[in-house]
């Protein structure tokens, strides 16, 4: 079964095509990851399928329903967190999912039951009286997840859940959304950290300048990274010329050479050959598996570089 089914969902903002005419499709129970760097569209997308933003051109159904013509039975099944709060500063954390419940509808008799629920799971019951903006950005990222679920909503849409907090808080919020997986949610999360995508999702699509380039599980993407492994050597000195002629696609970094190989064996001997007769050490030998970032690279032509470059920098 399909929570969420997209046939060519486009977004201009005057010239810009923010969104390129993308389709996918996320079953029901799945985590999937919308994996690119800033400015590929992500939030544009999230905004057309939550309600938020009208598409330019194409159709989407939320939880079976139409986002254009059913917007408000699909706002009933779903629950958003954007990538900037949207609790208030001045209500305790416990006054604002009272809210937020009474926005939803939420029966009197089931309101307080559920928001309780909720403090609990998220770690956040000892806090329910503190006011919002007293809250670490760790907490504030947890009061909103929790306020997102107060509607028990099927499918969850997550924007950039961990981006701009410490490691601890990050991690901790990845163990929730495991945990949301686990009580059968449909979630559906962008990030521009291939770790994270990697980590906690089912399947993946990566996005960049709007279009998406590739979908599928982390495990197939690394594989569409070509080369069965790579070896990462550190020598006592820079390579000599003669090694890198006969190593051809070698990337050198000072004493740092990287290959991607489906021959490890054969290039460990033509390695170890020359290093010997060039009087060089090898400091350390490496032989790993690719990566999804080495899948991304490959897939994107983009240096990891750009998915570092955090928003506004
Ligand atoms: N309201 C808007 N008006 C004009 N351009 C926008 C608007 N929202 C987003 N954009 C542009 O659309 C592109 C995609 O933005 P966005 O969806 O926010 O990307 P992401 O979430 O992946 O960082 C960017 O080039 C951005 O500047
Ligand atoms: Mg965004």
């Amino acid at each position: 079964m399909h929570s969420i089914v997209v046939e060519g969902l486009t977004k201009y903002y005057g010239d810009l095509c923010a969104v390129d005419h993308v389709s996918f499709t996320v079953d029901a129970g799945e985590v999937f990851g919308y994996l690119g760097p800033n400015g590929a569209g992500k939030t544009t997308t999230i905004r057309m399928l939550t309600g938020l933003t009208r598409p330019s051109e194409g159709r989407a159904w939320v939880a079976g329903y139409d986002i254009l013509n059913e917007t408000l039975e699909v706002k009933r099944r779903i629950g958003v967190v954007p990538e900037a709060s949207n609790l208030y500063d001045e209500l305790t954390v416990w006054e604002n999912l009272e809210f937020i419940s009474r926005l939803y509808h939420v029966p009197r008799a089931e309101r307080h039951r559920r928001i309780r629920e909720l403090l609990k799971l998220f770690d956040l019951w000892d806090r329910r009286d503190s006011r919002f903006r007293r809250l670490s950005r760790g907490l504030k990222r947890r009061a909103v997840l929790a306020a997102a679920l107060i509607n028990d909503p099927e499918i969850l849409f997550l924007d950039e859940p961990t981006t701009g907090l410490d490691v601890v808080s990050a991690r901790s919020l990845r163990g929730l959304v495991g945990r949301l997986r686990e009580m059968g949610k449909t979630i559906f999360l962008t990030t521009h950290y291939i770790e994270e995508a990697d980590q906690l999702c089912d399947r993946v699509a990566i996005i960049v300048r709007g279009r998406i380039r590739a979908i599928d599980t982390p495990e197939n993407l690394k594989l569409r990274a070509g080369v069965k492994a790579i070896l990462e050597v550190e020598l006592s000195d820079r390579p000599p010329a003669s090694l890198l002629e006969r190593l051809r696609g070698l990337e050198v970094e000072g004493r740092q050479l990287r290959v991607h190989t489906d021959n490890p064996q054969e290039i460990l001997r033509l390695l170890t050959g020359e290093i010997g007769r060039s009087g060089l050490r090898l400091l350390s030998l490496r032989s790993r598996s690719p990566t999804l970032e080495d899948a991304f690279i490959k897939l994107t032509g983009l240096s990891p570089e750009v998915m570092r470059r955090e928003k506004g920098i």
